[in-house]
């Protein structure tokens, strides 16, 4: 049975993400345009992102005023009841920008800093991802129906689809264009989908053998990294570690491993 905190986390981020992924898709400005840059002159951020992330606050907190948060347009405070939220209020800006189709809101929830619950809405798919700890990851989809997720099984590394995305550092991309140079004639290809959440939602639904990146913060994965997890694929980030900014990796079983060295073999991580 689902524990009563679970299911309300559960409740309130699917309609935090439903009404934040209707005010994306639905008023998105016709001449949209970059509002600010941050890391670098191409991580760019529009006024949509910062009312996406606002729309998310002000309904959790409207609900639940004693929960902290964590969102990637400024949303940062402590909270009192043990519950804080980490948000990508629009994971796939660049995308977003040029009017192409996969970007996500990503939504989690954790619980004493352990990730209890996951939402991740795609709504030009019209595809919803969601996982709770230990009860599964689920799809809803105008294409597929309702359905419970399982990565798909492993092929040979060199038979493997796996997706990847670069960072917005200068220095970081650079390295990360290497190393994914020496990777493509390793695996079946790579692409780029141009957002994390999604990515790890494609793993989950089978869409994927693995992905990788280098440069995630919490928001990018902390919802993808639970569903794939609860769709049964294993993640993580250098050797021993949990998935960090140095790097993620996440894949089927079977591909994990030799993906995890395989690029510890490329010095994934370094510069
Ligand atoms: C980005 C996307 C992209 C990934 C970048 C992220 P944003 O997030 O997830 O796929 O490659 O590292 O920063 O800025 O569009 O929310
Ligand atoms: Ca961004
Ligand atoms: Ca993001
Ligand atoms: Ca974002």
């Amino acid at each position: 049975m689902t524990d009563p905190l679970h299911a309300e986390l559960l409740g309130l981020a699917h309609e935090a993400a439903r009404r934040a992924g209707a005010l994306l898709r639905d008023g998105r400005p016709a001449d949209l345009a970059v509002a600010a840059t941050k890391s670098s002159p191409i991580d760019v951020v529009t006024e949509m992102d910062i009312a996406a992330e606002k729309l998310i606050t002000d309904l959790i907190s409207g609900h639940r005023p004693d929960d902290g948060f964590l969102g990637e347009e400024g949303a940062a405070t402590e909270g009192t009841s043990g519950v804080r939220w980490v948000i990508d209020p629009l994971d796939g800006t660049v995308n977003y920008l040029y009017g192409l189709p996969t970007w996500a809101v990503s939504i989690a929830a954790e619980h004493h800093g352990e990730t209890v619950v996951g939402v991740v809405a795609l709504p030009m798919r019209g595809e919803t991802f969601s996982a709770v700890l230990g009860g599964g990851a689920r799809a809803t989809g105008a294409w597929t129906g309702e359905r419970r997720l399982t990565c798909r099984p492993a092929p040979p590394l060199d038979q493997a689809l796996v997706s990847t995305g670069f960072n917005y550092v200068t220095k970081v991309r650079d390295h990360q264009a290497e190393v994914a140079r020496e990777l493509v004639p390793q695996l079946r290809d790579i692409r780029r989908g141009g957002s994390a959440a999604a990515d790890l939602c494609d793993l989950a639904a089978g869409r994927l053998d693995g992905y990788y990146e280098r440069g995630l913060h919490p928001w990018d994965l902390a919802a993808g990294d639970l569903i794939a997890r609860e769709a049964g694929a294993l993640t993580g980030g250098r050797p021993g570690e949990r998935p960090s900014w140095d790097l993620t990796v996440a894949a089927t079983p079977g591909v994990f491993e030799p993906l995890q060295r395989l690029l510890e073999d490329l010095g994934a991580w370094h510069d």
